[in-house]
């Protein structure tokens, strides 16, 4: 049995979603506007994350789907639950369904100097396939990274 549950957030979940997205980013965080566009803008799916059997969730994930192309847009994992395994089971839920409603390739960006998500994406397979200089507010370069589905 998994000890995860995933469902879609509403739009009622954004005041947990800006929480949840605040605590796993820090001052990197998108805010709560960002965090409102999101679950607003078409195509784009939200989802939340629960230990199974508890009510709160722990982490969340944005992503979209374009044509034959999928992208994940956010994912994150409150600083207390990590390294369980949460957001690799959110990877295999957003892959899965990609897979299932014919995307054909799922794209990311991803902090360059960010090794734990690199070593997630890599877990799962996402190949580098650029870099954009200074992406991130901070100056940061990102690495884009594809999986074909
Ligand atoms: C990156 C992030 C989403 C990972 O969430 P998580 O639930 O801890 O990840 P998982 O437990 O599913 O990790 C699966 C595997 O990925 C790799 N991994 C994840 N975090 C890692 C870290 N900090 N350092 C090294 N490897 C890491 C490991 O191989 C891990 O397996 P293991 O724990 O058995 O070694 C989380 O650290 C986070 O929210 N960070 C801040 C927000 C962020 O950077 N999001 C990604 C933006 S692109």
């Amino acid at each position: 049995m998994s000890g995860w549950t995933i469902r879609t957030a509403a739009r009622s979940d954004e005041p947990t979603i800006v929480k949840l997205e605040a605590l796993a980013f820090g001052c990197a965080s998108w805010g709560e506007k960002a965090v409102a566009d999101g679950l607003n803008a078409p195509k784009v799916s939200a989802l939340l994350i629960f230990p199974s059997g508890e009510k709160a969730a722990i982490g969340f994930a944005f992503w979209r789907s374009l044509g034959e192309d999928a992208e994940i847009l956010s994912i994150g994992v409150t600083p207390r639950a990590r390294r369980r395994g949460a957001a690799r089971e959110l990877l295999s839920h957003i892959i899965e369904r990609a897979r299932e409603t014919g995307m054909r390739r799922l794209f990311l960006e991803v902090d360059k100097a960010n090794c734990g998500a690199l070593a997630l994406y890599r877990l799962e397979n996402f190949e580098k396939i650029g870099e954009r200089r200074r992406y991130y507010k901070n100056g940061g370069d990102a690495l884009v990274m594809r999986l074909d589905l």
